[in-house]
């Protein structure tokens, strides 16, 4: 019996892809296997190079995004792996703001001399082509942590193409069930697979998934080396959360557009940041070009950041904290961190939502912006 079917739906594809094959006697999930290495001679050797579970969900993330994947300890491990196969002194274009940790990388690979970076505005296709010359590889986030900003992928694979360059992008907030950037022209898609694809904020996992499988085969033996591997325990989470992500998505999502369209009128907030806005910069290209605006958005307020950092304490459903993607909804005041860009403005407050009750979600808010 096939494990996987290309004409299935993504919510489909979602709960089937990555489970074992349908013969007598086999489990329906590949189970957590507690193991470094096996007996000699087999298919697998040391689990450096690669695990039944780790199989399991690069199948399934692969399928999804249209591509091989390779699993990782972490989103930056995925990241880190990437930087790895630029040349030294080789130029990466990559977002002037994008996850802290993947821009704080860039520009410490960039002041090391290991690479010449080039930071952008991603929304600007125009600079994107000036940067893109004789670069070797180009990095796109869309939409941006905590920015929430759209790149034209399909104008900005054709940029990367003409220059011989790689496109990269990372895929985290939207999810193979908003876009394939594989099908818009990119050769790798990065996921911190701790966020949407775990969902439960119980793991750390990444991914890069690319569109040719001889550079996924490439990728394993340099994963190997840098030891970015993941666990037999995330790999199983990860591989269960992805089973609801299609659910969780939906529900998040529509929550989030129903938040984001209240507090865009709420006294206390000066600016709301959501593409499923009509007058937010993103909306017309995420209408076009992503199947939802997600489950992200991100607030700026009246009275700056005191008022910012009131609402972190004052929430009682909200969690304040750190991550995004989970089940639970969850917020902060990016800048509470001290490596994120100043151009993130002081008081914008990136909130994640989660699958609670949008109401309860709502009240929340509005008894935490009271005295505004
Ligand atoms: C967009 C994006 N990419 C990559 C990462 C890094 O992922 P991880 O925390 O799994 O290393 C994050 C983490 O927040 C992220 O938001």
């Amino acid at each position: 019996m096939p494990t996987d079917d290309p004409t299935w739906s993504v919510d489909t594809a979602v709960v089937h892809l990555g489970r074992p094959p349908r013969e007598p006697g086999h489990p329906l999930n590949v189970p957590i296997e507690a193991v470094s290495t096996y007996h000699a001679g087999g298919d697998f050797e040391y689990a450096r190079d690669g695990t039944r579970g780790s199989q399991a969900l690069e199948q399934a993330l692969g399928g999804l995004e249209g591509g091989h994947a390779v699993s990782f300890a972490s989103g930056m491990a995925a990241a880190s792996a990437l930087f790895d196969t630029v040349t030294t002194g080789g130029v990466v274009v990559a977002p002037r703001h994008a996850y802290t940790g993947v821009s704080v990388r860039a520009r410490q690979l960039d002041q090391a001399g290991r690479i010449a970076l080039r930071a952008i505005d991603i929304t600007d296709t125009d600079a994107v082509a000036d940067a893109a010359r004789g670069a070797s590889m180009v990095w796109v986030e869309s939409p941006t942590n905590p920015m929430l900003e759209i790149a034209d992928l399909a104008t900005i694979a054709e940029i990367a193409r003409a220059n011989k360059a790689i496109l990269v992008c990372d895929n985290t907030f939207a999810t193979p069930l908003a876009q394939r950037p594989i099908e818009s022209g990119a050769d790798v898609v990065l996921h911190s697979a701790t966020k949407m694809i775990g969902g439960h904020s119980d793991l750390l996992a990444g991914a890069l998934v690319f569109a040719d499988p001889d550079a996924a085969a490439e990728m394993v033996p340099r994963r190997t080396l840098l030891g970015g591997f993941p666990g037999a325990l995330e790999c199983y989470l990860a591989l269960r959360g992805l089973r609801t992500l299609a659910l969780r998505w939906r529900h998040a999502q529509s929550s989030a557009q129903i938040l984001a369209e209240r507090l865009a009128t709420h006294p206390a907030i000066a600016k709301v940041r959501y593409p499923g806005l009509p007058d937010d910069p993103g909306y017309d290209l995420a209408q076009r070009t992503m199947a939802g605006p997600g489950t992200i958005l991100a607030i700026e307020f009246v009275g700056g950041r005191s008022a910012a950092q009131a609402l972190s304490d004052r929430v009682r459903l909200w969690v304040h904290a750190t991550s995004l993607g989970g089940v639970e909804s969850l917020l902060e005041r990016r800048r509470r961190w001290s490596l994120e860009s100043d151009l993130v403005p002081d008081d914008l407050v990136r909130m994640s939502v989660g699958i609670e009750d949008v109401e309860d979600l709502w009240a929340d808010l509005v008894a935490a912006l009271e005295p505004w």
